[in-house]
């Protein structure tokens, strides 16, 4: 295998700066890359003399960890946008009638492939991703990212309480999940995530034997909302009277723990969050999502200040945007609005490697350190006149600041999936064909 080697400016933050993490930034970097994996990530003055004989690729930008949404729903690509409503209404109105579509195996490989292509266009290499109660669905989606080499954690949703529509049993819920592990593990950069759909679609009994697999299975992980919505809290608190909060009744059916992923998060108190932390589970932190719902203000300081891992979701169809560039932007006005700041190299980290821990994939990617997987994209600060003007002499906490703020999968010049150039924009036809 050829060793590859991209000089241009770097930037990575593989630990939490919360944390005493350090900004890795090499305004001349080297960047190595042999068979899918990074071999040295530093100065360029300092690395060259050890790679005389590889040919050098210059990079005009600058380059980052590929991006890691923390949770996002392929089967809502075509209902992003929706009109009106919040979370418990919107489901019914716009997202149900929208996932029963998804029991026909050819729209879920047409949505699959346009969902991952879109991904890919933003600068996002992982993500951990909702499927629909149709198994079909996961291997649609499995069957596209295993093309693409893409790292993505996936899983068919749990909801034996759903609409007669969009509804599976425990029994069948167990072993279509069961199937699809057996099935999919082991194959590419994939995952598998059990995934209840919420407390309010699952009876019990589909609780309790979601906590099984779980168990059962020490490879995958676990995934599902958390105290979102209003709404949706007052109906879980007048199902479950006896749970001492949401997080309760997650916790009471073996729920919570180090591989769990909690989307939301909002509505929390102290002692919920100090519980989060003691399990080891991980929160998405979805900005934009949480804005269109109107469903509030996450406390990403607490999170942090309580030690509970946390990345960044787009939770698209209610998310508004793929971009984690524009999620990042959002992200820091709910910290404004809860009085405190996002700093611009913890928002990445936070889009990079947190999100890698969060996944359990802190080893493999998010961090682009020796030994890690090659996904990696190439920023452009002048993507549009006004981030030309913006950046123009600014320090790396500007640029990068700016970057979140300003842009969008317009910034995104390329997108490197192990290694392999997997998009550019400047050659906006698809560089892998399927
Ligand atoms: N809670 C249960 N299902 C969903 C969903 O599809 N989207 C969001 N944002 N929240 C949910
Ligand atoms: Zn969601």
């Amino acid at each position: 295998m050829t060793i590859k080697a991209y000089r241009a400016e770097l930037l990575s933050v593989p630990e939490d700066p919360l944390q005493g993490g350090t900004v890795r930034h090499h305004a001349d970097g080297l960047l190595l890359v042999e068979n899918g994996l990074v071999i040295a990530f530093g100065d360029h003055p300092d690395l060259a003399p050890r790679f005389t004989d590889v040919p050098v690729e210059r990079i005009d930008g600058l380059i980052v960890p590929g991006f890691v949404d923390c949770h996002v729903h392929y089967p809502q690509t075509d209902r992003i946008a929706a009109h009106g409503e919040q979370l418990l209404e919107w489901l019914e109105r716009h997202i149900f009638p929208a996932e029963a579509a998804f029991a026909d195996r050819a729209h879920a490989d047409g949505v699959a492939a346009f969902f991952l292509d879109e991904l890919l266009r933003n600068g996002t290499t992982s993500a951990l991703v909702f499927a629909t109660v149709h198994a079909g669905s996961v291997d649609a989606l499995f069957e596209a990212a295993l093309k693409r080499n893409m790292r993505i954690v996936s899983g068919k949703v749990l909801m034996d309480r759903g609409p007669e529509t969009l509804r599976d049993d425990v029994a069948d819920g167990r072993a279509d999940s069961e199937a699809l592990i057996a099935r999919w593990r082991g194959r590419g950069r994939l995952g598998y995530a059990v995934t209840p759909r919420f407390a309010l679609t699952s009876s019990d009994a589909q609780l309790a034997s979601a906590g099984d697999l779980v168990a059962a299975h020490p490879d995958v992980l676990m995934h599902t909302h958390l105290a979102e919505n209003a709404g949706e809290c007052a109906a879980v608190a007048e199902r479950f009277p006896d749970a001492r909060d949401y997080l309760d009744v997650y916790d009471r059916f073996g729920l919570v723990g180090p591989r769990s992923v909690f989307a939301h998060c909002i509505h929390m108190d102290d002692p919920a969050m100090a519980r989060m932390a003691e399990a080891g589970a991980g929160i998405a932190f979805c900005p934009t999502s949480n804005f269109f719902l109107g469903s509030g203000l996450f406390d990403l300081a607490r999170a942090g200040a309580c030690g509970v891992k946390t990345g960044i979701g787009t939770d698209i169809g209610a998310g508004t945007s793929f971009s984690i560039l524009s999620t990042l932007g959002e992200a820091y006005k709910v910290c404004q609005l809860r009085g405190t700041s996002l700093d611009p190299f913890r928002a990445l980290y936070l889009a990079t490697a947190g999100g890698a821990k969060v996944l359990g994939l802190s080893d493999r990617i998010g961090g682009l350190q020796p030994g890690q997987e090659a996904d990696f994209i190439v920023l452009d600060g002048k993507a549009t006149p006004l981030l030309a003007r913006r950046m123009a002499g600014a320090s790396l906490h500007d640029r990068l600041f700016g970057l979140q703020v300003l842009g969008d999968d317009r910034a995104i010049a390329r997108t490197y999936v192990a290694g392999e150039l997997a998009w550019s924009r400047d050659a906006p036809i698809p560089i892998l064909r399927f």
